[in-house]
């Protein structure tokens, strides 16, 4: 398996609720290393830029929103597999559906307010890591 990096953010819903620290040790106890990371406020244009490919979706407004709501942390995750790795310690996208032990399954209060985000690729991973850090912020 290869060394891979992602990107993930601690969304507001989990940020107001004092939930950063035991995200974290979810993400540390699965074996995924945060090797950048910054708690920030998105501001509009960033959050429209960041989730432009659901732009046609729906929610999209909401979910921007959603995610200018409150403060974020954005860290970049180093591990074995950490793309798919972070995804299975995250949980389904809406919490109903969410395995038991996850993330959104333990915190997640619905389907938008779902405490956690993560790269679904290496490629977004990089591109995503790359919206948030220059290369000097990300120490592995
Ligand atoms: P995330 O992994 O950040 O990627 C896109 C986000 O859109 C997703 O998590 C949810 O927060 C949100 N989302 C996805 N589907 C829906 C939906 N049906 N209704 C509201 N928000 C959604």
């Amino acid at each position: 398996m290869a060394v891979e990096r992602t990107l993930s953010i601690i969304k507001p819903d989990a940020t107001r609720r004092n939930l950063t620290g035991k995200i974290i040790a979810k993400l540390e106890d699965a074996g995924l290393k945060v090797i950048a990371q910054k708690r920030i406020r998105l501001t509009r244009e960033k959050a429209e830029a960041f989730y432009e490919v659901h732009a046609e979706r729906p929610f999209y407004s909401d979910l921007c929103d959603f995610m200018t709501s409150g403060p974020v942390v954005v860290q970049a995750l180093e591990g074995e597999n950490a793309v798919a790795k972070n995804r299975e310690v995250m949980g389904a996208t809406n919490p109903e559906d969410a395995a038991v032990g996850t993330i959104r399954k333990e915190f997640a209060e619905n389907v938008e307010a779902n405490s956690v985000h993560g790269s679904d690729s290496p490629e977004n991973a990089a591109i995503e890591i790359a919206f948030f850090f220059d290369d000097d912020e990300i120490v592995g």
